[in-house]
């Protein structure tokens, strides 16, 4: 399998980045949460927890996961006993890879890096894709950031939930190989380009704020 997506993305070239970036962490420390560039498997737990309140669980549903990892957040919804049907999209084959080894008998998950070959689903949750920009300049990453929020606003039925770093972070912890995104501005171009139904929470002790653009017609009677 190719190592990078290729297709529509005009910022491909960051993305190919950012195959290599996680490929590396995750042969470095195999499909865990070190693995998927985080601290620990609470934080990550919990950055599904709040991902997937835009979820309607009380129906069985289809989910993207894009930028799935090795599928972390399968695992979590296997654990509550959801109904789900799982595509998991990532641009490092080397996630994907032990997605596959670990869920590839299951009928109802499918994964994939092809970005073209997408098809839209009830739900799309992103964890942690807007957060590593290496070198690339912050003004590229946001626009990278803002392109790769309309392709998954383009490929989500009833809603979509991201998270990113906030640029209310502590300025003595922040990184300059990060992305702090101001998360007044990208509540305000989810509003205008999305959906009316978006919440954005902040403060959840990450430095990260969670937004989640709902679109099913509200209850008009
Ligand atoms: C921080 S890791 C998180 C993985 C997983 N969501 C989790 O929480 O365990 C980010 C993942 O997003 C993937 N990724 C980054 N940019 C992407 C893009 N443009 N399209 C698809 N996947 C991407 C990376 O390869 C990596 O596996």
């Amino acid at each position: 399998m190719s190592e990078i997506i290729t297709g529509a993305l005009s910022h491909s070239g960051i993305a190919q980045n950012a195959a290599a970036y996680y490929s590396a962490r995750v042969r470095e420390f195999g499909p865990t949460p070190q693995g998927a560039d985080w601290n620990s498997k609470e934080s990550q737990a919990l950055r599904f927890d709040q991902l997937l309140q835009v979820v309607d669980q009380s129906k069985s549903f289809a989910l993207l996961d894009y930028g799935c990892g090795y599928g972390a957040l399968l695992e979590h919804i296997h654990g509550k006993g959801c109904n789900c049907a799982y595509t998991g999209f990532d641009v490092s084959a080397a996630m994907l890879e032990h997605g596959r080894t670990a869920h590839g008998n299951d009928p109802r998950v499918c994964w994939t890096n092809d970005h073209d070959a997408l098809c839209p689903a009830d739900y799309v949750v992103a964890s942690g894709i807007f957060n590593v920009k290496q070198d690339t300049p912050s003004s590229a990453w946001h626009a990278y950031a803002l392109e790769l929020l309309e392709h998954i606003d383009g490929l989500a039925v009833r809603g979509f939930a991201f998270n990113m770093l906030t640029s209310y972070s502590d300025p003595d912890r922040m990184r300059n190989d990060l992305y702090y995104a101001d998360p007044g501005v990208i509540f305000d171009y989810c509003v205008r380009n999305f959906s009316n139904q978006v919440t954005l929470a902040h403060g959840n002790g990450l430095f990260e704020f969670t937004v989640l653009v709902r679109k099913d017609p509200g209850d008009d009677s």
